[in-house]
């Protein structure tokens, strides 16, 4: 039990499943507002876009702080967004449009916002699918072309946020601009920033073991 605890993978877990438990506890106690539906939508659709970003937060963090055992948790991750991506589908097919197929299509072929968002979720369902370890070892180095997708799933699930707001855009330009820093990490230049700022970091540790060493040294008389 007390190693169970100790897991920060569980802890993780129950972090992410956080965002449900408040919309069940708002809804119990009548706190979704007048209009219930847009309240959901709007709280899975955001949770979905910062599972996304998280996710891919995880390599660039991973470069900076040189904790390679940071890959652990973006699986996890990942599947949170999917989770949060499915219940926001489902509250959009189910409570917004009452399995109305033929609405539906029409909505997705007519509202460019709901187009992109569709075809966003649509790409997620690969990557979840083939998200297991089995899958990675089964595909190889197409394992990781595939989920590569998911550059292009946070970029048109910042398009979705962008055409849906009518007035107020400096939510959906916040989620773009961490969007585009998190891929430029990626890129040479980026790679060679995170490069320095690990470099600058690292100093004060190393001068630490330094001047520990030369204590040593001092203790031994050499
Ligand atoms: C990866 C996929 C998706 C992401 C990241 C995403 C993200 C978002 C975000 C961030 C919002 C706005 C939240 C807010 O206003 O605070 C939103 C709203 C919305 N999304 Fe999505 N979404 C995705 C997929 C979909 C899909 C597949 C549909 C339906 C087919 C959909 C339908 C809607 C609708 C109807 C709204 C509310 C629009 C309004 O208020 O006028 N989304 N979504």
């Amino acid at each position: 039990m007390g190693a169970m605890l100790r897991n920060p993978k569980l802890w993780l877990f129950v972090l992410c499943l956080l965002p449900l438990v408040r919309l069940f506890v708002l809804g119990f106690s009548g706190g979704l507002g007048a209009n219930p539906i847009e309240f959901i939508t709007h709280s899975t659709g955001t949770w979905t876009l910062i599972g996304l970003l998280v996710t891919l937060s995880i390599t660039p963090l991973r470069r900076l702080t040189g904790r390679t055992d940071l890959i652990r948790y973006r699986r996890m991750l990942g599947l949170f967004a999917f989770f949060y991506a499915t219940l926001h589908f489902i509250t959009y097919v189910w409570l917004d449009q009452f399995f109305d197929l033929a609405g539906i299509a029409k909505d997705i072929v007519k509202r460019p916002f709901i187009t992109v968002g569709f075809a966003a979720f649509t790409l997620l369902v690969p990557l979840a699918a083939t998200s297991t370890h089995a899958m990675m070892r089964r595909l190889g180095r197409r394992w990781q072309q595939l989920h590569r997708l998911i550059y292009l799933i946070a970029l048109l699930g910042v398009i979705h946020y962008l055409w849906l707001v009518k007035k107020d855009l400096t939510q959906p330009l916040i989620f773009g601009t961490v969007l585009v820093l998190l891929l430029a990490m990626r890129l040479p230049w980026g790679l060679r920033v995170l490069h320095a700022v690990r470099g600058r970091l690292a100093r004060p540790n190393e001068r630490k073991t330094e001047s520990s060493a030369e204590r040593l040294a001092r203790s031994r008389g050499t």
